[in-house]
């Protein structure tokens, strides 16, 4: 059973459109790529999935629900979570307490109570602290939990923002260019949290433009191009399809296959 169904999505800014007339459904439980050159609409796409923009046509829905004029926190509390191509780290706190932030749409308690330190708050507060550090724990990072976020290398802080998405304890995963800046031993330890994010039973769809990886991690991929499907299949359909090899692979499929 699909977990995510887009149907006949579109996104329109002013006359042109970064997404048009997109269907394509994520079975639960799958690592399911996005693939497509520069400014085909990928990020566009997520945003829209995560309550960021609302499409200018079309339907999502999630686990049969529609997600139609949810806001992105409340997208979040059915179970989506995401990372960002640009890092979007808090320098001024510590990797821990980034971590945290994740965690509050799956607290209970609301700023009021908060506020007004009831008791149940001050468990809760242990309760977020510990769901942040298993992410830490998961993602390699436990020893990092103390230290301010601005005394992390890049490759790490992109590995924080994994954690703390999956600190919100999501069903779906959108990972937006996980490995871009990353040198190889990152993107080799990245392709293994991928496995072992899918392996612990959420759902994740990857935007990503380094083909080794997502040939690597992906049960089905699906090619953008200036907004619209241009094939969907394995990777080994996918490096086969001479529309796609056309368009967009090119000389890249000979690294990928590797
Ligand atoms: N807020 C916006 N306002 C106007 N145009 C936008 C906006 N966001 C995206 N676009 C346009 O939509 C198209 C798709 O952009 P998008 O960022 O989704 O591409 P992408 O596939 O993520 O590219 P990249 O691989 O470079 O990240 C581009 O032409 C972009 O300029
Ligand atoms: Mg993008």
């Amino acid at each position: 059973m699909a977990l995510l169904e887009v149907r006949e999505l579109g996104k329109a800014f002013g006359g042109v459109a970064a997404i048009a007339d997109l269907s394509f459904a994520v079975p639960e439980g799958s690592i399911y790529a996005v693939i497509g050159p520069n400014g085909a609409g990928k990020t566009t796409l997520f945003n829209m999935l995560s309550g960021v923009y609302v499409p200018s046509d079309g339907a999502i829905e999630f686990d049969g629900s529609s997600l139609a004029g949810l806001e992105p926190h409340q997208v979040a509390t059915r179970g989506i979570s995401r990372t960002f191509q640009n890092l979007q780290i808090f320098f001024n706190m510590s990797v821990l307490e980034n971590v945290m932030v994740g965690c509050h749409q799956r607290a209970r308690s609301g700023l009021y109570r908060a506020a007004l330190r009831l008791p149940g708050v001050v468990r809760e507060e242990q309760q977020i602290r510990a769901w942040a550090l298993e992410a830490l724990e998961f993602c390699g990072l436990a020893h990092l939990a103390e230290r301010p976020a601005d005394a992390l290398p890049y490759g790490e802080l992109k590995r924080v923002e994994i954690a703390r998405a999956l600190a919100a304890d999501p069903r779906l995963l959108l990972m937006d260019e996980p490995a871009a800046g990353l040198n190889d031993t990152e993107t080799a330890e990245l392709r293994e949290l991928i496995r072992r994010i899918g392996a612990r039973g959420v759902t994740v769809l990857l935007v990503e433009h380094n083909m080794g990886l997502v040939m690597q991690v992906s049960d089905t991929v699906l090619v953008l191009d200036y907004g619209s499907k241009l094939a969907e299949g394995t990777t080994t359909e996918i490096q086969n399809d001479p529309r796609v090899i056309a368009a967009y692979l090119g000389g890249e499929v000979q690294y990928a296959v590797q």
